[in-house]
């Protein structure tokens, strides 16, 4: 009889066990990290922060990241750490250590309760795993501990991008650089600036004084708001603040279309357009346009080092009605065989595209510049208009890198919950978290023939109906963590579910919480009233 019960209360503390272990695992999954990490095991423990913890580099090439740690866990967690430069300490210390076997952005984060090690080939990789343990670290009661955890990670892609539209309504300096803080959070690295546009012209160029005395004025909610624009000074300030996140700014000058702020500044530039477009093109068939915008390009490659300037190209036939009378350009395309005005367009983007590449810089233009007759050496392809996936096909048949950006589910200009009245929706469609979150799953198909050509992802904030931060930052988020999730973590690999996102969603938003950003909470919707942005009454959405 004893026997029999100590046979039983073993077997139940082995089942005990076992479902321990079990839970124990599951909860491994499911450390609180946006993007996910792909290969967590989470062990016993703490590893606690104290007065006496050292961050330690092993090569002086890692000062820079440590220098900038040193300052996020000062200012972040309260945590006071001092640096020190060799390797003789082995215990309470963050050690950054190289490890040339892994990948550029890869890193391996182990933390124990002794010490916590942070491996990677470089700067970027260390970085990366550096902001992982920062969101692992809890602090309560002024105690600052991290779980002890084993992490390997590496993005699925290496193009992670936000794009904001700074011409329709300008933002400025320091919404920027929160907006860089954050994706650097989310381990997101590309951003895409849309500088000019119909509304407005932001970018100083020193050649042309008239872009932004007069080009500069104006939004899409106040024709007359006053001048904004970013001096080169701010720009050279902002494009090396991004730099210290390992994001790289990429600049984006629309042409030919979009180009009403030109017009407006330099009229014998203009290619016209009419009524709601008037002046909306640059002109195609002059030489004075060719050299108007390789005279803006050799300003704009001295501010941004990316290798990389964006065209636009996107929606000429807005606003090239003009194109179909004007002389010069009627006889241009019979003189050089272009067939019609969609010739006329496509000559230009390759003439711009030789421009660019002249400069020592591959362009990037939106899916209109597919059937230019640009090499896919020389461009890189924005897929955008979700509707039309033959482009994406087309663009990788062709042989184009591309990056996936459609409006369905990449434009946060669209609204995200169907109570809200403000922003674009698309037949009906529009983009909650749950649909951004979906993407990678969603899209797998279209690009599984190409997979290497697929550079990466990106989310897209035009700001027509965006005046101020406040809406940005609703518009924005969370819907931004889904972006970084989709751009950063394998879904298949990382066993990607919804639910399992939403709580870790949760926590991020209280990081948000510290800087008081204005997220839209999908959680608790009445608790976050959607802000309404421009004065502008008559276009509350569109497609
Ligand atoms: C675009 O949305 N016009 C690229």
């Amino acid at each position: 009889m004893n026997i029999r019960k100590t046979r039983l209360s073993t077997l139940v503390i082995f089942i005990f066990c076992f479902l321990a272990l079990s839970l124990n695992t599951y909860a491994g999954s499911e450390i609180n990290v946006i993007p996910k990490p792909q290969k967590v095991s989470l062990g016993q423990g703490y590893f606690s922060f104290n007065p006496q913890t050292k961050l330690v580099y092993a090569d002086n090439a890692l000062k820079s990241v440590a220098d900038a740690y040193q300052n996020v866990l000062k200012n972040e967690f309260s945590i006071q750490v001092t640096l020190q430069n060799n390797k003789v300490l082995s215990e309470n210390v963050i050690d950054l250590q190289l490890d040339s076997k892994l990948g550029k952005e890869a890193y391996v984060l182990d933390v124990q309760t002794d010490k916590i090690v942070c491996k990677a080939s470089g700067n970027a990789g260390l970085f990366y795993g550096l902001q992982t343990l920062a969101q692992l670290i809890q602090t309560e009661n002024g105690k600052s501990t991290v779980p002890v955890v084993f992490i390997e990670d590496a993005p699925v892609y290496g193009w992670r991008g936000y794009m904001l539209d700074e011409s329709r309504h300008f933002m400025g300096k320091d919404v920027v650089k929160q907006y860089l803080d954050i994706m650097a959070r989310l381990k997101l690295n590309v951003f895409h600036w849309h500088l000019t546009d119909e509304q407005g012209w932001r970018i100083e160029i020193k050649r042309y004084p008239l872009l932004t005395q007069e080009g500069s004025v104006g939004s899409w909610s106040d024709a007359n708001a006053p001048s904004a624009f970013y001096t080169q000074d701010e720009i050279k300030e902002i494009v090396e603040y991004a730099a210290q996140r390992h994001i790289m700014v990429v600049p984006e000058i629309d042409m030919p279309g979009h180009a009403t702020a030109v017009g407006r500044s330099y009229p014998e530039i203009s290619g016209g357009g009419e009524g709601r477009w008037k002046d909306f093109t640059f002109h195609p068939a002059r030489e004075t346009t060719y050299e108007f915008i390789s005279n803006i390009f050799d300003e704009v490659v001295e501010l941004f080092p990316a290798p990389y300037i964006h065209i636009g190209a996107d929606e000429v036939h807005f606003g090239n009605q003009s194109w179909f009378t004007d002389p010069q350009i009627q006889k241009f395309i019979k003189n050089h065989n272009l067939k019609d005005e969609i010739g006329m367009e496509h000559y230009f983007v390759r003439r711009v595209c030789d421009i660019v590449n002249a400069k020592g810089r591959k362009m990037i233009g939106w899916d209109e510049i597919v059937n230019t007759g640009v090499s896919p050496d020389k461009a890189i392809i924005m897929w955008w208009r979700h509707d039309k996936p033959e482009l994406l096909t087309q663009a990788l048949n062709d042989g184009f890198d591309i990056i996936l950006t459609p409006r369905i589910p990449c434009y946060f200009d669209f609204v995200q919950d169907d109570n809200h009245k403000i922003g674009r929706r698309w037949a009906g469609d529009f983009n909650e978290l749950e649909t951004v979150y979906n993407f990678s799953g969603n899209i797998s198909k279209l690009i599984s023939s190409h997979p290497k050509q697929v550079l990466g992802m990106q989310a897209n904030v035009w700001t027509e109906r965006i005046k101020d931060k406040k809406r940005l930052d609703f518009m924005t988020y969370p819907r931004l963590m889904a972006i970084a999730e989709n751009a950063w973590t394998d879904n298949k690999a990382a066993n990607l579910n919804y639910n399992e996102f939403e709580n870790r969603v949760k926590i991020f938003l209280k990081y948000l919480d510290q800087f008081n950003i204005n997220y839209f909470n999908p959680f608790n919707k009445n608790s976050t009233p959607e802000p309404w942005g421009p004065d502008r009454q008559d276009v509350l959405a569109d497609g």
